[in-house]
């Protein structure tokens, strides 16, 4: 019941923030939040503090973010300035939307957030991404990795036929879809100075194996 009715008031926040953004943009910003399970990853933020979210699209997560509460202000980082420039009409005080890669990230922060966005980028520019991110962090802050879990062999062909489906209407930049198992990419956060690396299924009743790492900065 209590999931049911935070589910309703994030849509609400959701419609409310993108009223006036083109319908194309509100149909994504829905599609994004009924296919990611974006409030378990939000119930993990740390309630006080700065986020940042590297990749984040028309910022639906990092608006949600500081809606909740669950951070005290976000900045979303996004390279596309079609998606930047198509959320102008989006207010919200507490959140800042900046155009950029990762060498834009700089500061304290209490916690980012990378969601979705790793498998556009080939597998050895990971680490570098993930440095960004972490050297971001203050030491023990939080650091939110949503993924795909290539091992489920049937999600994984449904992905893969979406892939193909954005990459013919070019709806997503990024040169690759690249993609590692739960066990390789504990190894290479803890490889990066990352500490108490859990693995969170979120996949459920999804018709996508989503998989969430949650990992400190030392
Ligand atoms: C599938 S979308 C996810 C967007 C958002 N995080 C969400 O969950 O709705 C992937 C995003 O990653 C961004 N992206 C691609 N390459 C990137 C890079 N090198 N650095 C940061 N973001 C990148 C894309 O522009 C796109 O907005």
């Amino acid at each position: 019941m209590q999931q049911r009715a935070t589910r309703r008031a994030a849509l609400a926040t959701l419609r409310r923030a993108y009223a006036r953004a083109p319908l194309a943009v509100r149909l994504h910003v829905l599609g994004r939040f009924l296919s990611c399970p974006m409030l378990p990853v939000l119930e993990r933020l740390p309630g006080r503090g700065r986020l940042l979210d590297l990749g984040a699209g028309h910022g639906a997560f990092a608006l949600l973010a500081v809606a909740s509460e669950a951070v005290d202000s976000a900045v979303a980082l996004e390279p596309d300035h079609r998606k930047l420039l198509a959320c102008a009409s989006v207010r919200e005080p507490r959140l800042r939307f900046v155009a950029g890669y990762t060498d834009a990230v700089r500061g304290r922060l209490a916690a980012a957030s990378v969601i979705d966005v790793l498998y556009r980028l080939p597998i050895d520019g990971w680490d570098a991404f993930l440095t960004a991110a972490r050297d971001a962090l203050e030491p023990g802050g939080l650091l939110l990795l949503k993924e795909i879990d290539p091992t489920h062999r049937l999600k994984a062909a449904w992905n893969r036929l979406q892939e193909r489906g954005a990459d013919l209407l070019g709806l997503t930049l990024g040169d690759a879809f690249s993609y590692e198992a739960p066990p390789e990419m504990t190894r290479r956060l803890s490889r990066l100075g990352f500490a108490e690396v859990e693995i969170v299924e979120l996949g459920g009743w999804y018709p996508h194996a989503h998989v969430l790492y949650v990992a400190r900065n030392k």
